[in-house]
């Protein structure tokens, strides 16, 4: 039986997505930030339940948004101990689903220089290294701009 199931995020779901969010995410992001993006781009936002309880408790998330034309990934994140079980592949998975079903066939995001566990994520899941962009974050470190392009021929 399945340990998890991924469903579209609801407005009750916020305070859970902002802590996954800030737990998991070397941000800067305040919980307001993330409550703009939400409100803004909801339909781009899903979550992982854990089956394994009665309370169905929320493991991860990835919020997406549609920027200059095309999808972009704004976060994602897994809780620690139910990584590398497939939640993460899920999550991306259904936010480029949808991305394709309102036609934006390209996705970026980016990801900082440092966090090799979430490139090589990335680059599993088909993403190509475009450019860098330099300090980037807040602390100064730079960001990878990941690209997967062609989201319908690649599903
Ligand atoms: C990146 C992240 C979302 C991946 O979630 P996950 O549920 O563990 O990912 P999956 O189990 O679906 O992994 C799919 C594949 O990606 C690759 N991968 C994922 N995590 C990896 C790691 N730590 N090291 C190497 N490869 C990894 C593997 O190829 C994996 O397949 P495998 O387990 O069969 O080898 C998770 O590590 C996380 O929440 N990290 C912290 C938050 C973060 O950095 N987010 C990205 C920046 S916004």
């Amino acid at each position: 039986m399945a340990e998890f199931r991924i469903r579209k995020a609801a407005e009750s779901d916020l305070d859970e997505i902002i802590r996954l969010w800030k737990r998991n995410i070397r941000t800067i992001n305040t919980a307001s930030d993330i409550a703009e993006l939400f409100y803004s781009f909801e339909n781009y936002f899903f979550v992982a339940v854990s089956l394994a309880s009665a309370e169905h408790r929320l493991i991860g998330f990835v919020g997406g948004a549609v920027r200059q034309g095309h999808g972009h990934i704004s976060g994602i994140a897994v809780d620690k101990e139910y990584r590398r079980r497939g939640v993460g592949n899920g999550l991306i998975k259904a936010v480029e689903r949808e991305f394709s079903t309102n036609a934006f066939d390209t996705v970026t995001l980016e990801v900082r220089q440092s966090n090799w566990r979430a490139i090589r994520f990335y680059e599993k899941q088909g993403y190509k290294r475009s450019y860098i962009v330099k300090g980037y974050y807040a602390d100064g470190e730079d960001a990878l701009v990941y690209t997967k392009k062609k989201l319908k021929s690649l599903q």
